[in-house]
C-alpha cells in the first residue's frame, strides 16, 4: 500500500434492488468490505464506507414484469428489505443509499455531459434487435438464444448463465424476444459509446501499475485486455433509467453500468459535504469490493469513465471474491437455491456472528467455495463454542468463582506466561497485515489462534487446580487469561462485532482500539467484570435438518416446475459399470430402526442367504406393506455401519418429481439372486 494515502474510500457493490440478499452476496463482497472497514476504523484511519441499491437497468424492469408491479414499486420494496437486513447483520456502511435519488441522477447527468462535452464519446448508429410486436428495442436481457459456446438454448444477450461466457446479442444463435417469444428484427438506433478500444493502452497501463491485485481479478482483466476491448454503448433505448442529458434523446436512458458506479460518488456526496476529498484527492485510496461477476466493470469500464471525465480518482484495489456455492450447487435466485439473509436473521435471532464467522472462514477468496449447513454446525460447535466460547467462559467463570468477578492481581510472571504474552503481542500486527492484504480467511484464523492461545494457556496452567494451593499464582493466571479475553474483544471486532460488544460488556471496557491490542495490561486490577452467560450455543442437529429440508423443498419445487433437470453424470467406461453386482432379491422382513425416522432395517433373500440392508425409505413405506416385494439391490457394495448396525448393500430406488420413491422391480416375479446387467 502506498504510505502517502491520507484516507480511504471503500465501496461495496450496489446490488440491484430486485430481490433480497443471500449468503452469496455477503460472502462475495459485503462481509469482506465490512471486515476491512472495521479494521481501518479500529486503527484510527479516515474511511468512508459507501453502498446502496442499483435501481435501474433491465433486472429491475424484468422483476416488475414478473411481479406485475411498476419498476418504482420493485425498487421501493427491495431497498427497504436489503437495507434492513444489512443493518441487522452489522454491515457498518456510513451510508446506504439508492440510485433513484435526485443527487444521483444529477451527478450521473453531469458526468455524462462532461464526457460528452470533452468529445470523449463516439456517437454511432447501429442496427439493434427490435421487437416489432411490442414496438421496443430489446435490451440484452430481453433477448435469449442459443449460447455459441455451450449450446444452452436459454442464454441471455449479455451472458450465458450456464457456462458464464459474456456474450453480445449478435453472438446468440436463434435469438428470440423474451417479451413476445418472436424472432426480433434489426432496426437502426443512435447511441453513445465509450471507445474502450482507443482507451486500451491507458487501461493497460493502469492495470499494469497494480501487480498486487488478486490473481483472480488480474486473470479476468488480462483476459479481456488480451481479447482486445471494444467500444461499449453507454446509452440504451429503454424507458427505465436516467435520462440522457442531450437534445433529441427521447426514449433513451443511460446504460445501467454507466450510472451505477457513479452511485458510489453521488452517495458519498449525500453523506458528506467533504465528498470531493474522498473522490478527487490523489491522496485518497479507493477500494471497490465486488463479486467476480462485476470485475470487468470495476477494473476497466468505471476507470475508463473516470479517465474520460478526468475529475475522479480510480480504484487502487478491487478485491473481488469468487462465488459462494450452496450445498454443492450454484446459488440461484430463480431456483430459490439460497440462504436468504432476512430469513436467517429471523430464524437465528441474535446469531449474526455465527454466519459472519462461517462465511468469513470459508470465503471464496481465491476460488469458488461451498456453504453447507453441516459445515455451519461444525464451525459453530467446534470452533466458536469449543474454542472461542470455551476459553472466554472459563476465564470469566473462574474469576467469578475465585475472585468475586474482580480482575485479580498480575503477580510475578513465569517463563510460560512470558512466552504466551510474547505470542499474544505479535498477533495484532499479523492479523492487521492479513486484513490489509485482503487475506481475510487468514486473518480470521489468526484471530482464532488468539482464542486457542488462551485455551492452551488455561489448560497448561490449570488454575482450577492451582487455586487449591496458591491463590496468588491463580490470580496471575486469571489476570493473564482475562487480558487475552480483552485482546480478543479488539481483535474479533472486524469479524464478529456482536461478540466484541458482548466481550466489552463482560469486561466493562469500551475505550480500546487496535493499537492497544497485544498488551497484557488492558484490564486493571480490581476492575469488576460481569458474567452475561454463554457467548455461543451449540447448533443442534434438528436446526441443521430444518435448513437442509428447506433447501430440499426448494429443489423439489424446481423439479416439479421443470426448472431443473439433474444432469447426466460424467461418462464412465464399461469396466466401471461391470464392477457393480446388481441383483434381484425379496424383502422377507422389514422393521423401523429405533431413533430414526428415515431408516428401515430390511432382510433380503438374495438367493444365497438373508442379508441385512438398512435403507433410508422409512418416511415413504410402512414396513408391513413391503414384505415379499422384489427389489433390485447393489450386492457388492462394501458393508457400512449405520447407527451401530452393518448394512450389506443398497436397495435401488427411483425418485419421482414429487419426491415419492419406487422400488425397481422386475415385471414378473423372478428368482432371487438374478443378475441385473
Ligand atoms: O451485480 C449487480 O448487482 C450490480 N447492480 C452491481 C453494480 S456495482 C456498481 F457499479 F454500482
Ligand atoms: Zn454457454
Amino acid at each position: 500500500m502506498n504510505k502517502n494515502f491520507k484516507r480511504t474510500t471503500v465501496t461495496a457493490a450496489l446490488i440491484y434492488a430486485n430481490g433480497p440478499i443471500h449468503i452469496g452476496h455477503i460472502a462475495g463482497c459485503y462481509l469482506p468490505a465490512d471486515i476491512y472497514v472495521r479494521f481501518l476504523r479500529a486503527t484510527g484511519q479516515d474511511v468512508k464506507f459507501i453502498s446502496g441499491t442499483d435501481e435501474h437497468g433491465v433486472p429491475i424492469t424484468i422483476k416488475a414484469k414478473k411481479e406485475g408491479i411498476t419498476p418504482q414499486e420493485v425498487v421501493d420494496k427491495y431497498y427497504g428489505i436489503i437495507k434492513d437486513s444489512f443493518e441487522e447483520f452489522g454491515i457498518s456502511f456510513d451510508i446506504y443509499s439508492r440510485t433513484s435519488n435526485k443527487v444521483h441522477h444529477e451527478m450521473s447527468q453531469d458526468i455524462f455531459k462532461n464526457i460528452y462535452d470533452k468529445g470523449q464519446f463516439v456517437e454511432e448508429t447501429t442496427e439493434q434487435y427490435y421487437d416489432e410486436k411490442n414496438k421496443t428495442f430489446l435490451a440484452d436481457r430481453y433477448i435469449i438464444g442459443t449460447c455459441p459456446k455451450c449450446g444452452n438454448e436459454n442464454a441471455y444477450g449479455d451472458q450465458c448463465e450456464r457456462c458464464g461466457t459474456t456474450l453480445s446479442p449478435d453472438e446468440l444463435i436463434n435469438p428470440r424476444s423474451t417479451l413476445s417469444g418472436e424472432t426480433p428484427i434489426k432496426k437502426a438506433t443512435k447511441n453513445w459509446y465509450l471507445p474502450l478500444d482507443k482507451m486500451q493502452p491507458m487501461l493497460e497501463k493502469y492495470v499494469e501499475s497494480h501487480p498486487e491485485w488478486k490473481t483472480n481479478v488480474l486473470g479476468q482483466v488480462k483476459s479481456w485486455l488480451n481479447d482486445g476491448l471494444k467500444p461499449r454503448a453507454m446509452t440504451r433505448d429503454l424507458d427505465w433509467g436516467i435520462k440522457v442529458p442531450l437534445p433529441d434523446t427521447e426514449g433513451k436512458v443511460m446504460y445501467v453500468w454507466f450510472d451505477a458506479p457513479i452511485g458510489y460518488i453521488s452517495m458519498t456526496k449525500e453523506l458528506t459535504d467533504q465528498w470531493e476529498l474522498y473522490w478527487k484527492d490523489p491522496e485518497t485510496r479507493l477500494v471497490n469490493f465486488i463479486g467476480k461477476d462485476n470485475i470487468v466493470f470495476h477494473c476497466l469500464i468505471f476507470p475508463a469513465m473516470c479517465m474520460a471525465d478526468g475529475r475522479f480518482i480510480v480504484a487502487d484495489n478491487v478485491p473481488a471474491n469468487e462465488f459462494m456455492n450452496l450445498e454443492g450447487d450454484k446459488i440461484s435466485t430463480s431456483r430459490n437455491w439460497a440462504v436468504w439473509l432476512h430469513e436467517y436473521l429471523r430464524e437465528f435471532e441474535g446469531k449474526q456472528d455465527i454466519l459472519r464467522y462461517v462465511l468469513a472462514a470459508s470465503a471464496p477468496e481465491t476460488k469458488d467455495a461451498d456453504f453447507t449447513w453441516v459445515d455451519f454446525q461444525t464451525r459453530n460447535n467446534s470452533e466458536l463454542v469449543g474454542i472461542f466460547g470455551n476459553f472466554v467462559n472459563r476465564a470469566i467463570i473462574l474469576t467469578e468463582k475465585n475472585f468475586a468477578s474482580v480482575v485479580p492481581k498480575q503477580g510475578e510472571l513465569t517463563d510460560f506466561d512470558r512466552q504466551t504474552l510474547a505470542t499474544l503481542a505479535e498477533m495484532p500486527t499479523k492479523i492487521g497485515d492479513s486484513i490489509a492484504n485482503f487475506k481475510l480467511r487468514e486473518a480470521l484464523a489468526l484471530m482464532m489462534d488468539v482464542a486457542r492461545l488462551g485455551n492452551k494457556y488455561l489448560a497448561d496452567t490449570e488454575p482450577w487446580k492451582v487455586i487449591k494451593t496458591d491463590t496468588e499464582r491463580t490470580a496471575t493466571i486469571l489476570n493473564i487469561g482475562l487480558q487475552i479475553v480483552a485482546n480478543l474483544s479488539i481483535l474479533c471486532e472486524p469479524f464478529m462485532p456482536f461478540t466484541a460488544e458482548k466481550l466489552r460488556t463482560i469486561l466493562n471496557i469500551n475505550h480500546l482500539t487496535w493499537s492497544d491490542a497485544g498488551r497484557a495490561d488492558l484490564l486493571v486490577e480490581g476492575q469488576s467484570i460481569s458474567n452475561i452467560g454463554l457467548l455461543f450455543e451449540k447448533v443442534e442437529e434438528e436446526t441443521v435438518q430444518f435448513q437442509v429440508q428447506k433447501l430440499e423443498n426448494a429443489k423439489r419445487q424446481n423439479l416439479l416446475e421443470g426448472k431443473i433437470v439433474t444432469p447426466i453424470k460424467e461418462e464412465i467406461q464399461y469396466d466401471d459399470f461391470s464392477k457393480m453386482d446388481i441383483r434381484i432379491g425379496t424383502i422377507t422382513t422389514a422393521e423401523k430402526v429405533a431413533k430414526s425416522k428415515k431408516l428401515l432395517k430390511l432382510t433380503i433373500n438374495d438367493g444365497f442367504k438373508d442379508r441385512i440392508i438398512l435403507s433410508g425409505i422409512g418416511e415413504h413405506f410402512q414396513p408391513e406393506n413391503i414384505i415379499n416385494q422384489q427389489v433390485t439391490f447393489l450386492a457388492n457394495l462394501a458393508p457400512r455401519k449405520i447407527m451401530g448396525m452393518e448394512s450389506e448393500g443398497m436397495v435401488l430406488m427411483a425418485e419421482d418429481k414429487d419426491g415419492s420413491l419406487s422400488f425397481i422391480q422386475p415385471d414378473k416375479n423372478i428368482w432371487n439372486g438374478a443378475i441385473v446387467a
